[in-house]
């Protein structure tokens, strides 16, 4: 049966206090938007349409990052989430099977639970509804059921005592016939506390046509929706932790994972070692047998097995470290291929950079790769010394085997083999040193009388 998905992205999210649409903001470096699509995804929806309204120029641009083949709808008006769904209608034209209702700032739901909507569905169920268990059951709407049956769902704003004292209550998720959504959605009207087009209420009125409902439930983590600033670091402690186990399980050491911060695409491989304090941001892969030590931060990289990185590295994007690369405390590397056990031991910045095998960057080398107005490349050949503290003014290229005096400011490519001394030549003056002090230090004795 082809799946569509609808997402509802067009509330403001006022008490965000943000001016950035709600579900742009990130979790993990990912916009909620792009968590809530991601369990969708898994169910290779024939259609995606995402209801925009507040700030819909900017959740469209990002859209295109997530996913291009998802078309925008907008919601002039944010009059309910029916009112929402309706405006998904015309993208849906032609379509004929399932529609999924989720919400964009709900970024959990796994693709197991949407699985498990659908064959409810497969099963018979004309509307499907996602319940869960509410801890705290506050302001959800509350789901009236009769065990799996659904009844109708209540609003909090319009239920009786005895109705807000259910704890089972509505995610917000709905699976069911589009067709048959749309009818339902038609008859919707907004005579109710908030004045809003409910989408609660296809519930009651599927069952007023002989229509069956039911709810499957989930965990109540699932179901964690973001409506503030609070709600948005709560979320991103969940993924946090739910990341961490996942890299223990598949057999990553973490001495103190709660220290360890992970993005949403972070891979890490069998056996890589994550000391306290690392912060990973996107794009960053670890293959196995690696070690980030302490408090280095990555991004946009690629490290290859057993490499050794930090204390306190950054690898910037479009680091590319090949097998046995190390790079060690106070090393920025940004836009650099290191090939296999080349050393970036201390405190160089490395960027535009081609480094060949086994070469030796010293400590304190500086690739001057920016002119003020163009980026330069750097290449260092394989088995190449560079003296520490040199300075390798791009464009420019060390030789294989090649060798730079401490000290050097290289403007000049270094032929193979050759040893480049750029730097001003060593004068020794005998005695100079002992009478220049007795000098000032007569001259500090008279100042004193
Ligand atoms: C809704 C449900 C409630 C459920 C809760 C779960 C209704 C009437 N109520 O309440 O039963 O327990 O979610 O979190 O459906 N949106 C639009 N356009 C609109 C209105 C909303 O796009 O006109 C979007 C919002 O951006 C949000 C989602 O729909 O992503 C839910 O809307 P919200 O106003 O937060 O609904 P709740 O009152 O929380
Ligand atoms: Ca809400």
């Amino acid at each position: 049966m082809p799946i569509a998905l609808i997402v509802l992205a067009a509330g403001q999210g006022s008490r965000m206090r943000s001016d950035m649409a709600k579900v742009l903001h990130r979790v993990a470096h990912a916009p909620l938007l792009a968590h809530a699509l991601r369990a969708g995804a898994s169910l290779a929806p024939e259609r995606t349409i995402v209801v925009t309204g507040h700030g819909a120029d900017a959740v469209e641009e990002a859209l295109a990052d997530i996913d291009r083949d998802a078309v925008t709808m907008r919601q002039s008006e944010q009059a309910g989430t029916a009112h929402a769904v309706a405006q998904a209608r015309p993208a849906l034209e032609g379509f004929e099977g399932d529609a999924i209702v989720l919400y964009g700032d709900t970024p959990f739901i796994r693709s197991e639970t949407l699985a498990a909507m659908v064959a409810a569905r497969r099963e018979g169920a004309n509307v499907v509804v996602l319940g869960f268990h509410a801890a705290e059951p506050g302001r959800y709407g509350r789901l009236v059921a009769d065990g799996d049956r659904l009844e109708r769902i209540v609003e909090w704003k319009d239920a009786t005592e005895a109705e807000r004292a259910i704890t089972l209550c509505n995610s917000g998720v709905v699976a069911a016939d589009a067709g048959t959504l749309f009818a339902l959605i038609d008859q919707v009207g907004r005579d109710n506390a908030a004045g809003e087009y409910y989408l609660t209420d296809i519930v009651a009125l599927a069952r007023a046509a002989r229509l069956s409902a039911r709810v499957v439930t989930c965990p109540e983590a699932e179901t964690m929706g973001v409506n503030t600033r609070a709600d948005l670091a709560a979320a991103e402690a969940a993924f946090q932790a739910r990341a961490r186990a996942r890299a223990l399980e598949d057999g990553v050491t973490m001495t103190a994972p709660d220290t360890v911060f992970l993005a949403h695409d972070t891979v890490l491989g069998r056996d890589v070692t994550v000391e306290p304090h690392v912060v990973f941001g996107p794009g960053v892969t670890v293959e196995t047998g690696a070690t980030i030590r302490a408090f280095s931060h990555l991004e946009g990289c690629h490290v290859g097995g057993d490499c050794t990185i930090g204390p306190y590295a950054r690898l910037r994007p479009g680091t590319e470290l090949d097998r046995g690369v190390k790079v060690g405390n106070f090393v920025e590397v940004k836009a650099a291929r290191v090939a296999e056990g080349a050393k970036l031991n201390h405190l160089s910045y490395v960027g535009d950079a081609v480094v060949g095998a086994r070469a030796n960057v010293g400590a304190g080398t500086i690739t001057c790769n920016y002119d003020g107005v163009f980026k330069h490349v750097t290449r260092i050949g394989a088995d190449a010394f560079i003296g520490s503290n040199t300075a390798l003014v791009a464009p420019v290229v060390v030789g294989n085997g090649a060798m730079t005096g401490s000290g050097s400011v290289v403007t000049q490519d270094v032929p193979d083999g050759a040893l480049a001394l750029g730097r001003a030549k060593q004068v020794n003056k005998d005695g100079f040193a002992t009478r220049l002090m007795a000098k000032l230090r007569t001259a500090k004795a008279r100042r004193a009388n």
